[in-house]
């Protein structure tokens, strides 16, 4: 990414690499302030340095780095037909438990893959983990420093400047809402306006350099993990009428219900039909099997849910992973446990539905060509290499392959629940089709003229 800081990182390796001996492997269930977090990043780095890479997409208000630790068998690269994931924590600083979760999940996978096991070995060879750990690090320091066990529930939760970060993206749901009443794009909201996204001072750093980061990587599926609650929630979050419960279903509903309970499932806390609300007020109504869609659950206008559904080809969904926004460290190992094979197991969902690649007649990729499925009205892109997934429920379906120049080519696809379905497709340019068409006719008049001899 633009801003990488090798040269800082190189500094903290050193001190982490004296730290952490001794300690390689182990996974520390403790709270990581900030630089305890890049520490505990780095020494992961140290242990399986062929499988991760430690980069940063900008700074918070107060120029803490916005630190990601990327997973893969690559690593610093897309490589053409390998999806990419990402996980999101602690965009409400003071929501603890998801920052501290994908510290541990990382230790965990680098731990598995020495060991040898199969599913994470596949796992990461197969796929691009992204983990950013803390999306407002401002906002847990700030937390963090309260003294006691018991903080407050709110302090933190925005960035520095005051700005609650999830209601800080742009409302893209306005845009689609209106779009489905008279028409428009129903994918890619803010194509080509990446300079009016730099120019609003509205948007807080973190908002900025986490929206450039959707645009600039092929994100496939991703999750944002927040406290506060236990439920796996789906979009849309905003509602159609403005009130304030009102069931919001997006165009991937039925995807969305399968990946959501694709975490939930896992979650034995999470999945429990008798588990007793958080508060004894809380209206936990929507929640069915561990899982609610957003809207019906409560209306959040300017989430970072929606805006990667919108914006990009990322279907992401919002994790509440805890009652206590900030348990005692105690119950760390605790949530750990609860949500491990949920975390491994929703990266897993993104080897679901359809991918391949769309090429022209030449086998040259086509970028930007659009990915839709009849009967659902929300298209996606190829990337690149002109590499794309589709993320599908089980079934069969229609998927057409589209670009400005060419004809459309459809075909049937049979989904099952996974792994995905491999479909390429090679599209003929409307311009060697009518060079095709000028040949036909001029073998046929050259037939025609030698057959009636004039
Ligand atoms: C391998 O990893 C998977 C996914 O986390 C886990 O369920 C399984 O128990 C691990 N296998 C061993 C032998 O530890
Ligand atoms: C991608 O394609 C869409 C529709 O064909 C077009 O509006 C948009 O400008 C293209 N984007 C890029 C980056 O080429
Ligand atoms: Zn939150």
């Amino acid at each position: 990414m633009k801003h990488f800081t090798s040269v800082v990182l190189f500094g903290a390796a050193v001190v982490a690499l004296v730290s952490a001996a001794g300690t390689e492997g182990e996974i520390s269930f403790e709270y990581h302030r900030y630089e305890e977090l890049r520490k505990a990043l780095v020494s992961v780095w140290l242990q399986c340095p062929t499988i991760s890479r430690i980069y940063t997409i900008g700074e918070s208000f107060e120029g803490r780095e916005l630190l990601v630790l990327e997973m893969t068998d690559n690593p610093g690269t897309h490589e053409p037909g390998e999806p990419e994931f990402k996980y999101i924590a602690n965009m409400h600083g003071n929501e603890a438990v998801g920052r501290e979760l994908l510290i541990y999940l990382a230790q965990y996978l680098c731990n598995q893959y020495q060991q040898g096991n199969e599913t994470i070995i596949n796992l990461v060879h197969n796929t691009r983990i992204h983990f950013m750990p803390s999306m407002n690090p401002d906002g847990f320091e700030k937390a963090a420093s309260q003294p006691g066990e018991i903080k407050d529930w709110f302090v933190g939760r925005s960035n520095a400047q005051g700005v609650d970060l999830n209601r800080n993206f742009p409302d893209l749901d306005r845009i689609i809402y209106l779009n489905e009443r008279e028409g428009g794009a129903n994918n890619h909201l803010l194509q080509n306006m990446k300079k009016a996204v730099d120019e609003n001072t509205k948007l807080a750093p973190e908002t900025k350099a986490v929206i450039h980061w959707i645009m600039d990587i092929p994100f496939v599926l991703s999750a944002n993990l927040h406290g506060g609650d236990v439920v796996a929630n789906y979009p849309y979050d905003e509602t159609r009428t403005g009130s304030t419960h009102e069931y919001s279903s997006s165009p991937d509903d039925v995807t969305f219900k399968s990946v959501a309970r694709a975490y939930s499932m896992y979650n034995p806390i999470m999945s429990d039909p008798n588990r007793s609300p958080c508060r004894k007020n809380d209206d936990d109504s929507s929640f069915k099997d561990g899982i609610t869609n957003g809207g019906a659950w409560y209306s959040v206008p300017g989430g970072m849910q929606d805006f990667n559904y919108l914006s990009s080809n990322s279907f992401e969904i919002t994790l509440e992973l805890s009652c206590d926004k900030f348990p005692s460290e105690d119950t760390l190992k605790t949530y750990w446990e609860q949500n491990r094979n949920s975390l491994v197991n929703y990266i897993e969902q993104v080897h679901r539905g359809v991918k391949g690649f769309v090429r022209d007649l030449q086998g040259n990729p086509i970028s930007n060509a659009s990915i839709s499925v009849e009967g659902i009205d929300h298209d996606i892109t190829t990337a690149k290499d002109g590499d794309y997934w589709r993320l599908l429920a089980p079934g069969n379906y229609k998927v057409g392959a589209s670009a400005p120049g060419y004809l459309t080519v459809i075909k049937k696809v049979a989904i099952p629940f996974s792994p995905a379905t491999r479909v390429d497709f090679e599209l003929e340019s409307l311009m060697e089709r009518k060079e095709e068409e000028r040949e036909e006719l001029m073998d046929w008049w050259k037939m025609m003229s030698e057959t009636l001899n004039f």
